[in-house]
């Protein structure tokens, strides 16, 4: 029998990110400037972002190396482990065999500081010394926070009003490591008091938290703009996932059939998936299942389209799958996974086929979280329980259809502070919004003068 943990020495921690846009079928299309629809330049990025990340964002080197201090900083908690789920398939009664990765060890509780560290790297080293950002339901701000702490930079987060109010400490935990937060919609930015004076209840989304980060980021030298997944920057330095698990599986003397993660705007499923494409793309033979949220259907329902990567039509325009940049999701408890667009590597994956994709209502996905509690212990966040729900379903059709399968998961974080969307679906008060097609077109109409991916 498998080992129930396989772990890797810290000797292991990958050297180099993998590079996938080196080796896919088709490149992504490039990003747009809204004002003249031409690609975007690196001088245009260049008030946001640090050099080395703008080259990294267009960079076709298949491999990256990893500057010695972030993998520093990454030791504190990486290799993460690889679980064999023998409890969770021995309470499902399948067949296959269901493997996990887990990056809830960090010391923020998921896979964000992979990136955090790296972003906040490359600001110091070229000489900024704050960084912006949002944040949903405080995963990145709280990544981020911390990679600020570590290295010494200040760091400011504007936090989705809602969550904001919903999840107090999650804010604390970004004070404690020094951060400074504000509620989205805030009155410290003109996209806030826009907002904010058409709708002074308003709630806040994701995408009007982005246009606030980054108008603070432009509008100030000392400062960079920090975005927590979608780009290519950023899933690049999710790969240390990948790479462990390919190791790790390999101990375990097993390659998967199947690779899963959960989708918001896409980091922790690439960071999983990526270095098992480069695999696929040399002929072996992987499915790889991307699983998103029913109330927030990007891949599954939303069309590849250039579009805005925020509400206020700040950033340039990206080819993604996408609901619009004015659609906002109902408010399920996964927060993170309320992004109206999918990361621009992935959309092009689905599009070549090489990703599939399926939405779940967050009801039968806290179901099958319960499900893995009470067999594996460990209490997942909202967004990784979309992963385990695939995983679930994925092992009941192979029992139906009478094949044994090898699983592997991406089980991004823990639920810690999630407790309440815990307490919500026990009590059976959590809703399963069904998104009508109307929504959907009334939502797409506002990309429709926008230039088209060819
Ligand atoms: C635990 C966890 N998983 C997944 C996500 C979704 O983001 P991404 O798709 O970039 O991994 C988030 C976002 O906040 C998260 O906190």
């Amino acid at each position: 029998m498998t080992e129930t943990k396989v772990l890797l020495p810290e000797s292991a921690l990958p050297a180099r990110w993998y590079n996938i846009a080196a080796d896919m079928p088709n490149r992504p299309q490039p990003v747009l400037h809204p004002g003249t629809g031409q690609p975007v330049g690196p001088d245009d990025l260049a008030p946001l972002f640090p050099m080395e990340l703008i080259l990294q964002e267009v960079s076709d080197t298949h491999e990256i190396p990893i500057p010695e201090p972030v993998r520093e900083i990454l030791r504190l908690w990486r290799p993460t482990p690889l679980f064999r789920a023998h409890r969770l398939e021995q309470s499902l009664g399948t067949r296959s065999r269901i493997f996990y990765k887990y990056e809830g060890v960090s010391p923020a509780g998921s896979h964000k500081p992979n990136t955090a560290v790296a972003q906040a790297y490359y600001s110091k080293q070229e000489g900024r010394d704050r960084l912006a950002t949002e944040t949903g339901a405080g995963q990145w701000g709280s990544a981020l926070a911390l990679a600020c702490r570590l290295l010494g930079l200040e760091c400011k987060v504007y936090m989705v009003k809602v969550s904001y109010h919903q999840k107090p400490y999650r804010r604390s935990m970004m004070e404690a490591w020094g951060a400074s937060v504000v509620a989205s919609p805030s009155e410290e930015t003109e996209a806030g008091r826009a907002i904010l004076e058409g709708n002074p209840d308003s709630p806040g989304s994701l995408g009007i938290a982005i246009s606030e980060a980054v108008e603070d980021a432009a509008g100030r030298g000392d400062t960079a703009y920090a975005l927590g997944s979608v780009l290519n920057h950023v899933l690049l330095h999710q790969t240390v996932i990948g790479q462990e698990a390919l190791a790790q599986m390999e101990l375990a003397g097993a390659f998967p059939d199947v690779v899963i993660g959960c989708v918001g705007g896409g980091s922790n499923f690439a960071g999983l998936a990526f270095p098992f494409i480069r695999e696929k793309i040399a002929g072996k033979e992987i499915d790889v299942l991307a699983c998103e949220p029913a109330a927030c259907p990007t891949l599954t329902r939303g069309p590849f389209a250039y579009d805005f990567g925020d509400t206020g039509q700040l950033t340039p325009l990206v080819p993604m799958h996408t609901l619009g940049h004015d659609f906002v999701p109902a408010g399920i408890h996964a927060g993170g996974l309320r992004y109206h667009g999918v990361a621009p590597l992935i959309s092009q994956l689905v599009l070549d086929g090489l990703v599939r994709a399926e939405a779940y209502g967050q009801n039968e996905v806290f179901a099958s979280a319960v499900t893995f509690t009470g067999s594996e212990g460990i209490i997942p966040a909202p967004e990784s329980a979309h992963a385990i729900h695939g995983a679930v379903m994925t092992a009941l059709a192979a029992d139906e259809e009478g094949v044994e399968r090898t699983i592997l998961f991406n089980l991004s974080g823990h639920g810690h502070f999630d407790m309440a969307a815990y307490d919500d679906y026990l009590a059976g008060n959590l809703e399963d919004f069904a998104l009508p097609e109307d929504e959907i077109q009334r939502a797409l109409a506002a990309i429709e003068p926008l230039p088209k991916p060819a």
